[in-house]
């Protein structure tokens, strides 16, 4: 019965590619303490000063083509990293590698501590730790809102459904979406379900956030209630790496800017460094480009 019915709404959405556990970050994972509504970021001793991500050398082919080239990549916990640069650049495939949507075929990916391989309860933990927001939302379209949230927490998490709508009433008052837990998805804005979208990811108390253009897909006017969002979290300490052309978001939230170009890091800079002094050409005429608009 359950399964029947995931196995609809995975038809029922866009990105066919996603496995249903991965879009929910549905994986078995520890929770402390009950309910963890609180997203500062979570500092498992073990990794106490490890780095969140390390990509090194990190190569990624689909058939002839190479998307990834070479990349290398270190993110501390608690960084925010945004990655932006023209279509094609390898900017999804980058991050989609980094919670193995995509596997890499050369070169190693570390996330917080585990080397990502074919171990698929590697994945899992990789997985449970590491929440993902698409420029699609991605809602579950016959759920409520609210149950869109619990989802995971009831069944990934086994916790009990009044904990686990406690859990969601909170987070969606986080996103200031609250007054909106009993609509569908269908029923509210697109700003609304992509603030749906990110409490959903938020109900596993990931520790890292990654983001793939989580505003390219709304009107103009949607766009600052979403970046809010997310510039909260970061001030909370959340790691983060955000694909977005949101320049405004790069330069006040932003740690690291990078520019991607033909699945190479051409550009990883401070935010000062990089829209002030850009090392590279190409970083020069894309800036210039996506700055006259
Ligand atoms: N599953 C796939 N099969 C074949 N080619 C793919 C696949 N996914 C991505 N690619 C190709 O890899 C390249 C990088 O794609 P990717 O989606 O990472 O680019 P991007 O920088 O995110 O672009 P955009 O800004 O348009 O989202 C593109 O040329 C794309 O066509
Ligand atoms: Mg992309």
């Amino acid at each position: 019965m359950q399964m029947n019915l995931f196995s609809l709404a995975a038809a029922c959405l866009p990105e066919k590619r996603l496995d249903l556990g991965a879009r929910m970050g549905m994986m078995p994972a520890k929770l402390v303490g009950g309910i963890m509504v609180e997203v500062h970021a979570r500092i498992d001793p073990e990794s106490e000063n490890a780095l969140a991500i390390q990509m090194s050398s990190v190569h990624k082919w689909f058939g002839d083509f190479q998307a990834l080239n070479d990349v290398s990549l270190e993110v501390n916990q608690g960084e925010k990293i945004v990655i932006c640069g023209p279509s094609g650049s390898g900017k999804s495939t980058l991050i989609r590698c980094i919670n193995r949507l995509e596997p890499h075929d050369k070169g190693t990916i570390v996330v917080d501590g585990h080397t990502l391989t074919n171990d698929l309860r590697q994945i899992e933990t990789v997985r449970s730790e590491v929440g993902m927001v698409f420029q699609q939302f991605n809602l579950f379209p016959h759920l409520t809102v609210l149950d869109n949230v619990c989802l995971a927490p009831v069944w990934v998490r086994k916790m009990a459904r009044a904990a686990a709508e406690k859990l969601a009433m909170q987070l969606l008052e986080r996103v200031q979406i609250q007054e909106h837990a009993f609509k569908y998805p269908g029923q509210l804005s697109g700003g609304q379900q992509q603030r749906v979208a990110i409490a959903r990811s938020l109900a596993m108390s990931p520790r890292i956030m990654l983001f793939d253009e989580p505003t390219s897909a709304l009107d103009p006017e949607m766009v600052k209630e979403v970046l809010d969002v997310m510039t909260e979290l970061a001030e909370q300490g959340m790691t983060m790496i955000v694909v977005t052309h949101e320049m405004g978001f790069a330069r006040a939230v932003a740690d690291r800017v990078i520019f991607m170009d033909e699945g190479q890091i051409v550009e990883d800079a401070s935010p000062e460094v990089f829209f002030d002094h850009p090392k590279s050409e190409r970083t020069r005429q894309f800036l210039s480009q996506i700055l006259a608009h």
